[in-house]
């Protein structure tokens, strides 16, 4: 059996009440009459925090001096601007990222704060952050990847002066991978009516979905904070089309006790009504009106989708009554050179390249992630795999139980309202759990997965398995899919339970290192350019206990009755840099350490450039679009007149090969083919790329003409690029907000006299900046390298490499920057920043 079994405690203290924002509050969404103004107000509390990587005696109290304290912005995670140390685990990402470290905000309340609950809302801290108002403890929480809400009313002044002084240690946390380290989330402050809608407080479902009608049940819990007196309390709940008309709305009666809440629960019928679906994501809102005693205190508002979702034993996927091939990917949650920094335009950017690429899905490989990533699907039409935890101990303390148990309880709490949510799972990979090895592990299942149907019964629950062994040990019954990663183990789950649905969570696990060919071809999918240290991107490398992309195409395309797959990865990662996570073995010695620092299991780079793979999952998974792709490079001094095989990755059926406007002919996708030097396990890639072996090198130009149903569809030209004459800068966001958030990606590229891409280039980058924007990140998606991410300059990696831009709060003006480059010519983009608010995609 592979890898490590590193088991994660965690745990939860004072899990608070909480609730769901937006960057621009969704309050200002929808236009509203007078009477249904919110007396609820969110704001950002991210600016004007001081830092310090220590454990200062005394640092919660209000007196402490902090003047020297580092001024930082959040989101920020401290350990990501390194350094990188060579030896140090490339399993965590070769990072000093243990360690306690404190942050404090000096605040003052606005005057309309008297008499409301004042709120500080965190979406994640890693780890076990405590947070203390004005030298008291007022909330934590043991889990670093969840939601969090601290009620800080008892301890603020409503006038005068407020420090928040929260603690973070990542020491005692266990982890697989770069968990990144510090408040890395945002946090915002939530002021509210002593009556107001709890944490989380709305349940949205949709019982009927029919072609003729949309049944909307709303369970809505109220929070009176008042002294135990009755009080009459009134939710008017408003049903709002996704272009923001009223189209329903519906109000109740309740007298509760002051110090209680209370639970109404509603309903609605829409005779019309658009459903959320990926192609359309139609979103829904509830508006929530709740008055005490005839007066208005809480305006609320929860988006939500209508749809069906179905979950066959025999056909995979429904989604609106039609069958849906699970085209995903499972991602990490660090954003390579910003670590685990949660940008909400990071993100956004992660799934349009994904989008781009065909994907329909993400889990959210192996824990909570931030609330934003949830928004962003239901917004842009992305299937979920929500997933809480890794591996948990299951080793019974009723401790443990009870911290899982409520955690997980808050994590459905938090996530069930959102459309693309399909699924939930309760862990992954625990060996000791799939063989029920301490004899516990069917009642700790059960205990898991019955505390997520109480949160939401409305979708199934699940674990990620990987023992095909462990199906009778007693687990399964309590889980509602076959849910089996890698080697086709889906299929001995179907045959032990035919009757519910599979899925297959986890596959491929392929590998490659963007930009790098080796010759001759890999003789098989472990043979890897160890001397390189680098991973070829012909794609036929792949772990040990996986496979390339084609094997798992081929056995879907026979498996329909599992409703698709999850990629291991989408992108590359901070830690786990398979095979290079420890020492390698060839002919018996030793012959590397643990070099690499991030992953090359991702289809695209740690920056987000797509590797070749990208273009064999867009030319399978997207049919509709065009992709003609060539590899490898066409830059070969050294094989002049030897061969390079060129593989072609389309979405047509056929290509026809030039090399300097000669034919090397026309090859059609098949099975069957020679598998020429290839080991015959490649067989299957003739069905879904198409490759000319032996192409005598020459200089020059490459081209390939792709045929669907014998029809043209489109060609790509590669030529050889001479020396590298220019920076070229290519921003993909070329006028940002001036948010202090906002993020523009600047792919860096040396290009020839004629403007080709460089592809061996490695020069080295440096870049200025004027204006309101300062460098967020750079880097170049060598797993091996460990340049600091923090700086103002970068070496290309096979010719590329990317700059990250952020704009810095309410300066609107031009952020000019410029990357110059020894000895070749520069080049200069402006970026605009303007006060606009931030688009909701
Ligand atoms: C899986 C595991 C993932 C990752 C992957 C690499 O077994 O669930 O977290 O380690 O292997 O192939």
């Amino acid at each position: 059996m592979k890898k490590n079994t590193q088991v994660i405690t965690f745990g939860i203290g004072l899990l608070l009440a909480c609730r769901l924002v937006v960057d621009c509050p969704a309050a200002d969404e929808h236009p509203r009459a007078e009477s249904e103004k919110p007396s609820r107000t969110e704001v950002g509390f991210n600016a004007d925090w001081r830092f310090l990587k220590g454990s200062p005696a005394g640092g919660e109290a209000m007196a402490f001096d902090d003047a020297k304290w580092v001024r930082v912005r959040l989101p920020h995670d401290w350990a990501i601007a390194g350094p990188f140390q060579r030896e140090l685990n490339g399993q965590f990402g070769k990072v000093a990222w243990q360690g306690v470290a404190w942050y404090r905000k000096h605040f003052q309340l606005p005057a309309e704060a008297k008499g409301k609950r004042v709120y500080l809302d965190f979406d994640g801290a890693m780890a076990a952050p405590k947070v203390y108002i004005n030298g008291k403890l007022a909330g934590q929480c043991d889990y670093g990847y969840m939601s969090f809400r601290v009620d800080t009313t008892p301890f603020v002044n409503f006038s005068g002066e407020n420090v928040v002084a929260v603690s973070t240690d990542t020491t005692a946390h266990g982890t697989r991978w770069y968990p990144g380290a510090g408040i890395y989330r945002k946090v915002t402050m939530t002021l509210c009516d002593p009556v107001h809608v709890a944490q989380w407080g709305t349940q949205i479902t949709t019982p009927t979905v029919n072609d003729h009608e949309a049944l909307v049940r709303m369970r809505t819990t109220v929070v009176l904070n008042l002294p135990p007196a009755k009080t009459r309390v009134t939710l008017e709940s408003i049903l709002l089309s996704p272009e923001g008309t009223e189209v329903g709305r519906t109000r109740s009666e309740a007298t509760v006790t002051g110090g209680l809440h209370h639970v109404f629960d509603q309903s609605m019928t829409l005779k019309q009504f658009q459903r959320w679906d990926l192609g359309q994501p139609a979103l829904y809102t509830v508006r929530s009106m709740v008055s005490a005693d005839g007066k208005l205190c809480d305006t609320y508002e929860s988006s939500f989708g209508i749809r069906t979702i179905e979950w066959t034993a025999d056909d995979g996927l429904h989604l609106n009554g039609r069958r849906v091939q699970l085209k995903g990917v499972n991602l990490h949650h660090d954003h390579g050179p910003l670590g685990a920094a949660f940008y909400r335009r990071a993100m956004e950017r992660q799934i349009e390249i994904l989008k781009d690429m065909g994907c329909n899905a993400i889990r959210t490989s192996h824990n909570v992630q931030s609330p934003e990533l949830l928004e962003l699907c239901d917004r842009m039409g992305m299937l979920v795999y929500n997933e809480a935890f890794d591996k948990w101990r299951g080793d019974g303390p009723k401790a443990d139980r009870d911290m899982v148990h409520k955690t997980l309880l808050d994590f459905v709490r938090r996530d069930r309202n959102h459309p693309s949510v399909i699924c939930w799972s309760i862990g992954n990979e625990i060996p000791h759990v799939e063989m029920n090895e301490v004899g516990n592990a069917p009642e700790l299942v059960k205990l898991f997965t019955d505390a997520v149907r109480l949160m939401d019964p409305t979708r199934p629950v699940t674990l990620g398995c990987f023992i095909s062994a462990g199906l009778d040990k007693g687990i399964h019954p309590f889980i509602d899919f076959n849910d089996f990663h890698y080697g086709r183990h889906y299929v001995a789950a179907k045959q032990a339970f035919p009757n519910r649905p599979s899925v297959y969570s986890e596959s491929a696990s392929a590998i490659s290192t963007r930009g790098f060919y080796k010759l001759p071809l890999p003789k098989n999918k472990k043979d890897y350019a160890v001397e390189d240290l680098q991973i070829d991107s012909y794609d036929l490398n792949a772990a040990g206990w996986a496979d390339i992309p084609d094997v798992e195409f081929q056995r879907l395309e026979e498996d329909k009755y599992c409703a698709g797959e999850f990629v291991w990865t989408g992108f590359d990662y901070l830690g786990e840099p398979t095979p290079y996570d420890g020492g390698m073995v060839k002919e018996g010695k030793i012959i590397t350490g643990q070099t690499a620092r991030s992953s090359y299991f991702g289809i695209i780079d740690l920056v987000g450039i797509p590797k070749d793979r990208y273009y064999l999952y867009r030319s399978h998974w997207a049919p509709e679009k065009t992709t003609v792709h060539i590899l490898p490079h066409w830059n070969w001094p050294e094989r002049v007149g030897k061969p390079v095989p060129v593989f072609v990755y389309t979405s047509g059926d056929e290509a026809e090969l030039f090399l300097n406007g000669k034919s090397l002919g026309r090859r059609k996708k098949a099975l069957g083919l020679p598998t020429f030097n290839l080991d015959p396990y490649y067989a299957v890639i003739d069905k879904y790329r198409l490759r000319w072996m032996d192409v005598p090198y020459q200089p020059g130009e490459l081209k390939a003409v792709a045929y669907k149903n014998g029809q043209k569809i489109g060609e790509q030209t590669m030529r050889t690029a001479g020396v590298p004459a220019k920076i070229r800068l290519t921003p993909d966001r070329s006028t940002l907000v001036a948010s202090g958030e906002d993020l523009s990606y600047l792919l860096v590229e040396a290009v020839d006299k004629d403007g080709n891409l460089c592809p061996l280039a490695d020069n080295r980058v440096e870049f200025a900046l004027s204006g309101p924007g300062t460098i967020a990140g750079v880097g170049n998606g060598n797993p091996q390298s460990i340049d600091p991410f923090q700086t103002n300059q970068v070496k290309l990696f096979y010719g590329k490499a990317m700059l990250i831009i952020r704009s810095l709060s309410n300066q609107a003006s031009s952020v000019q920057v410029t990357a110059t480059s020894e000895g070749i010519v520069n080049d200069k983009v402006q970026i605009e920043t303007n006060l606009t608010k931030p688009e909701i995609p």
